[in-house]
């Protein structure tokens, strides 16, 4: 059994970059339909960034394109206009992450797409939500992560690098891509009850923000007791009114922090900046007496500076030095090893590289090899992020830039004739620059 949960679906695409994409892939990965609308000679702009040869996609789309159809179109001229008219009459979802207002100027915005189709259901993403004042704003990724108080929050604490940090995962995009799917999803399903699509607004911001919980809960906390315990600045140091970059705390009440460790394997550990190992203190008087016996520490159940949770978070530099003495002469994966017998919750800091020669990862389809075929051959990405008892994606290859022009252009029952105009009139091929 491999039903495909979205069978029939079928998606009209008109996003770029990330976000959008992300979202879109996912719906390809789920059995969907999609059809990649790019703009003729140009197509999406990821697919000339960061290229690892300036002739062939870059490894960015290939990541966020998989298993769709793509096809050149000029949505500015009338034809163009015209073939996007019918691609929307025969869709389920019409998805778009252009700047603000770009749509509505095409003359695309949800109420004429609703127009068009009322079972159409209509996803957009944009930077902000409607309501804020930075509505208009075009967003990338930082932006995201700076307006939606992830980046006031990540990163050093003091000293020179006491500056606003960006995380390394995409908070802000495929993030925001995620959240729009959980959106179309249900109203996907709210159409099962309706008939009719709605239309479904996700803002980058509100997707990160939705990630800051802990931070808002922090701030909450901050203005009523003036202090947060587990931040490295509680007992001795000074609170403002806002919560502080966290360093490497785990975010709870835990006592979480990062220890450096003997280097793993040839390198020199001046140059290997990974040797280090993540270690929680739980709060359980049990959980603690094991982690004290997993470190061969049990002088610390007898000592009241450590022997509860709450003594503990008024000596945690105490603790971060003890247990970084115990590292030092481990790797991160020794240390793994022993503390987890204890019941630690622990773990190796793993650098990409690590990640994708896990093979592990790749029995369990958390990265997959998708076949692009030509001169890129096998490329590794990471796979659907959850798995289902009756269905597996089929990961197929990423589309040529209007690869599939022609075939979708017949499908809409276009002439060969009409066909070869909409290609000389500058609709589904760039019109040949003037001399
Ligand atoms: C990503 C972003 C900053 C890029 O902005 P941009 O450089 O202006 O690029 P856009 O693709 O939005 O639009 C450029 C132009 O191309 C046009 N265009 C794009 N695809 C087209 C097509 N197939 N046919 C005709 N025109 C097309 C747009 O209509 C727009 O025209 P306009 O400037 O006359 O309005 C912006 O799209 C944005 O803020 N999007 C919402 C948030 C988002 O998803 N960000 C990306 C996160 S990964």
């Amino acid at each position: 059994m491999n039903t495909a949960p979205l069978q029939g679906i079928k998606v009209i695409d008109f996003t770029e970059v990330q976000s959008g994409p992300s979202c879109t892939q996912m719906l390809a990965w789920l059995g969907a339909d999609v059809i990649k609308i790019e703009r003729p000679g140009v197509g999406d702009a990821t697919r000339k960034e960061l290229q690892f040869d300036p002739n062939l996609p870059s490894y960015y789309f290939l990541q966020l394109n998989s298993d769709k159809k793509s096809i050149s179109l000029d949505a500015k001229t009338p034809d163009g206009k015209a073939i996007l008219t019918k691609l929307i009459q025969g869709a389920d979802m019409f998805i778009e992450n252009l700047h603000p207002g770009a749509m509505d100027k095409l003359g695309f915005s949800w109420d004429v797409v609703h127009k068009l189709n009322p079972k159409c259901i209509y996803g957009t993403i944009k930077g902000f939500p409607v309501s804020s004042k930075y509505k208009d704003l075009k967003a990338y990724e930082p932006i995201a992560q700076v307006t939606a108080a992830a980046a006031s929050t990540t990163g050093w604490y003091e000293g020179e690098y006491d500056i606003p940090t960006q995380s390394g995962a995409a908070l802000g995009d495929s993030n925001t891509g995620m959240h729009l799917l959980i959106g179309l999803l249900a109203a996907l399903q709210q159409r099962n009850k309706t008939g009719e699509g709605c239309f479904v607004y996700q803002s980058m911001h509100n997707a990160c923000l939705n990630l800051c919980r802990i931070k808002t809960r922090d701030q909450l906390t901050l203005e009523k007791i003036g202090y947060l315990s587990q931040f490295p600045q509680y007992p001795d140091g000074k609170f403002g009114d806002c919560v502080p970059r966290s360093g490497n705390i785990e975010g709870g009440g835990v006592l979480g922090w990062t220890y450096k460790c003997k280097p793993a394997g040839d390198l020199d550990s001046a140059i290997d900046a990974n040797n280090y190992v993540y270690i929680i203190l739980q709060r359980g008087e049990k959980e603690f007496k094991l982690a004290c016996q997993g470190f061969g520490f049990e002088d610390w159940l007898t000592n009241p500076d450590f022997a509860t949770a709450d003594a503990r978070d008024k000596h945690k530099q105490e603790i971060y030095q003890r247990i970084g003495a115990w590292t030092a002469d481990k790797t991160k994966f020794e240390i793994t090893e022993i503390l987890s017998k204890y019941g630690v919750p622990v773990g190796p800091v793993l650098s990409t590289k690590e990640v994708m020669s896990d093979q592990s990862l790749y029995d369990g389809n958390t990265l997959v090899k998708i076949n692009q075929g030509g001169e890129i051959g096998e490329f590794v990405t990471v796979g659907c992020p959850f798995t289902m008892s009756n269905y597996q994606p089929a990961y197929g290859p990423c589309p040529s830039l209007g690869g599939n022009t022609d075939e979708v252009l017949k499908s809409l029952g276009y002439t060969d004739d009409q066909i070869a105009s909409f290609a000389k009139n500058g609709t589904t091929a760039p019109l040949p620059e003037a001399k």
